[in-house]
């Protein structure tokens, strides 16, 4: 491909299609509605600092639209752009407790697509960057509508992980199993432009260590030995790391995939089991992640092979350059335990 072509994720995703002759061209009508509803959300995203002055009349903003919490918009714009294109058969999202059916009155189709509508709700209000985090998988289960066992499913089957991150440019960040792609919108005309095929996270890696330290003292003793030793101060003194933290999962593992190092969301005593969600935060970025040459792991093993119990269930989460992910392992295996 020349270098200066201009490729938009549409024509992007029926490049890959063809590669499947078997293919129907549901999964490429999948992503392109997400990218629909990725530019819907930016728009928003993009005034977020101007609703207050446009909702300073109470609850209405001079269009005499309700003022709506940008979680709250995202969930429903993305669920009125997959409800009725006949390509999902149910969708799961943090927002809805059980799963989300398609409208009898819509037909339903092969694919379920699990989704954090709004990932970093704490950065909303200042202005840092922020996503939405999506998986497709596979119906299984024989005609109908789709079950709670179509979206249980492990990563290893996940036919399509992506993100999407608003922040100085956004970006959407996919991977279908060959490869990861990204995608920059030109908001001029409206279309995410191929701005970096087959990302692979870069070898040497960056020496950026992502983890909240606030969190230091619930830590079990391999997780504070793990650190101490990236901040220099381990008995097995290595050069110490760069921190970086943006408190956004999408933002500090795109800066991860780009540059390499290792973002770790620990479990520890307020969060046995982790803080972030196995299905809709973990699975896909491990996705991203391992294609990218990267791993994934809950500190034991990895994210993508977890067969999933619950619909929300938590998941520690270490994400980046294989030798920090091995390292962290390496560090957990001997200290495990959370304080007493
Ligand atoms: P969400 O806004 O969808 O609830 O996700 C927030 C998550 C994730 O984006 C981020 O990595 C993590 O919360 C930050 O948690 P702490 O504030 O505890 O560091
Ligand atoms: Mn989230
Ligand atoms: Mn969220």
């Amino acid at each position: 491909m020349a270098e200066s072509a201009v490729i938009t994720i549409d024509r992007h995703i029926m490049e890959e299609e063809r590669k499947h002759p078997e293919a129907t061209g549901r999964l490429s009508n999948i992503l392109t509605d997400l990218g629909l509803a990725a530019k819907l959300i930016q728009r928003e995203v993009a005034k977020a600092g101007l609703v207050d002055i446009l909702g300073r009349a109470g609850r209405e903003n001079v269009q005499g639209e309700d003022v709506q919490k940008l979680d709250v918009f995202a969930q429903e714009v993305i669920y009125n752009a997959m409800d009725h294109g006949g390509n999902l058969c149910c969708m799961v999202s943090e927002e809805h407790e059980d799963v989300i059916p398609i409208p009898e009155e819509f037909p339903a189709g092969d694919y379920v697509l699990v989704f954090d509508p709004l990932d970093g709700s704490s950065n909303i209000d200042v202005n840092v960057s922020i996503g939405t985090i999506f998986s497709i998988y596979r119906k299984l289960s024989s005609g109908g509508r789709g079950t709670r066992e179509d979206c249980l499913q492990p990563g290893r089957a996940l036919v399509v992980g992506g993100y999407v991150v608003y922040g100085s440019s956004t970006m959407l960040v996919y991977s279908s199993g060959a490869g990861v792609h990204g995608f920059t919108l030109d908001p001029s005309i409206g279309e995410f432009l191929l701005s970096h095929p087959n990302i692979r996270l870069p070898e040497p890696p960056q020496r950026y260590y992502s983890v909240n330290e606030a969190y230091y003292q619930r830590w079990s003793l391999g997780q504070r030995r793990l650190v101490d030793t990236l901040k220099g101060m381990g008995d097995k003194g290595t050069k110490p790391f760069r921190s970086r933290y943006i408190g956004s999962l999408v933002a500090d593992f795109h800066r991860t995939l780009l540059k390499g190092g290792i973002f770790m969301y620990p479990r520890d005593t307020a969060s046995p089991r982790g803080k972030l969600r196995l299905l809709y935060e973990a699975v896909p970025m491990a996705l991203i992640c391992e294609q990218a040459g990267g791993r994934a792991s809950d500190g034991e093993g990895d994210i993508l092979d977890i067969v999933p119990t619950d619909l929300h269930q938590r998941t520690p989460l270490y994400l980046g350059s294989r030798e920090f992910v091995d390292m962290a392992e390496e560090f957990l295996r001997e200290a495990p335990d959370l304080p007493g």
